[in-house]
């Protein structure tokens, strides 16, 4: 039987897998007005019967980079037994991914009374589905928060991959996969790399990256101090080049479909170089790695998302870093 249900008034963040301390850092710095957060686990939650209908609009609108995803009109639910949980969700909608910080047997037998969904590792490419899914943790024994409409159509808002332990020179791979799924999903109407793309490469040594591109089919322009493995080095359709990247010009590489970084450097740096591919129109797509240093500079992360048909986000695979990603010809999709 349940026992009440309490519509709460405001949102909860969920962070990404033990980033708990920098969403809570980027949450004091971006958004000095969220105050004295309910915290749950990883889950930051901001309640207050007195946040404004626009308040919270433009909390949809602005949402922090190390939130997996958020929670808005979330319900407060007593409830005696564990079918009773379950009923409740289902009632309500087909797809829920449970959050837990404790509880975790009682979590784990609602979720078995659920219908199904695969959080099971994907193999690489997969497409995001548009589906909506719901978030739901319990507090104790006998209630729970939920909310059916997360921002992130993926369980929790996080994905993992299947992972290849022999043939990837390091394991960035795993990082430019997640990026080109959560690029498709940015920009429904873009490709992904595809046989015979050209890409330049910055910052490519040991080659996680440009394995990836080259089971793709792509040609790659690769550009480090420190060349890449041999196997990708003797590969005919990689081309290695021992340069300083910032210091070669789009012109002196010429068209290519896209350009990629994973090169430590200040933020600053990498968005000078940004723009001087963007001028020289010599590019269609661009992902690149915001490697932040000490204190996050939010005033130049915002420069790098307003950047046209662009977009920055936090990957699961990404740590102390965020990537951008741009795509000439797309459309956004602020989902995900
Ligand atoms: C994080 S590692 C890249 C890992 C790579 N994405 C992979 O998948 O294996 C960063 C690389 O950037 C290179 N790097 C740093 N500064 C550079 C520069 N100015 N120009 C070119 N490469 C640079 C380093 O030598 C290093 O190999």
């Amino acid at each position: 039987m349940l026992r009440n249900v309490e519509k709460l008034v405001g949102f909860c963040f969920l962070a990404y897998e033990e980033n708990l301390p920098l969403l809570l850092s980027e949450l004091k710095s971006r958004f000095p007005q969220y105050k004295k957060p309910e915290i749950f686990g990883e889950l930051v939650c901001f309640f207050d019967k007195t946040f404004s209908a626009d308040f919270i609009e433009n909390a949809k609108i602005n949402l922090p980079y190390w939130a997996s995803t958020a929670c808005f009109e979330v319900e407060k639910v007593s409830f005696d037994s564990i079918g009773d949980a379950a009923k409740y969700l289902k009632d309500i909608q087909r797809n829920w991914a449970g959050y837990q910080f404790s509880q975790f047997r009682r979590a784990a037998l609602i979720q078995e009374k659920l219908p199904f969904i695969n959080q099971k590792p994907k193999n690489f490419p997969f497409e995001i589905v548009s589906s909506n899914i719901g978030l739901y943790t319990l507090l104790d024994e006998h209630t729970m928060l939920i909310c059916a409409n997360t921002t992130s159509t993926l369980p929790r808002g996080q994905l993992s991959f299947v992972e290849d332990h022999e043939n990837p020179p390091s394991r960035a791979y795993l990082k430019i996969q997640e990026a080109l799924v959560r690029f498709k999903a940015a920009f429904p109407n873009a490709n992904l790399p595809k046989e015979n793309d050209y890409c330049f490469e910055a910052g490519a040594c040991p080659g996680g990256w440009t394995w990836v591109l080259r089971n793709l089919g792509c040609k790659v322009l690769a550009c480090d101090r420190a060349p890449l493995v041999d196997k990708l080095m003797n590969d005919p359709m990689v081309e290695f080049v021992k340069h300083d990247a910032f210091t070669l010009k789009p012109e002196e590489i010429g068209k290519v479909d896209w350009v990629f970084s994973d090169v430590i450097c200040y933020p600053e740096r990498l968005y000078e170089w940004i723009n001087k591919w963007l001028d020289s129109g010599l590019v269609s797509n661009m992902i690149c790695t915001i490697k932040m240093q000490g204190e996050i500079d939010w005033a130049l992360v915002e420069k790098f998302a307003n950047i046209p048909n662009s977009k920055v986000v936090h990957l699961c695979y990404n740590k102390h870093e965020l990537t951008w990603m741009h795509c000439k010809a797309g459309n956004i999709n602020e989902s995900n």
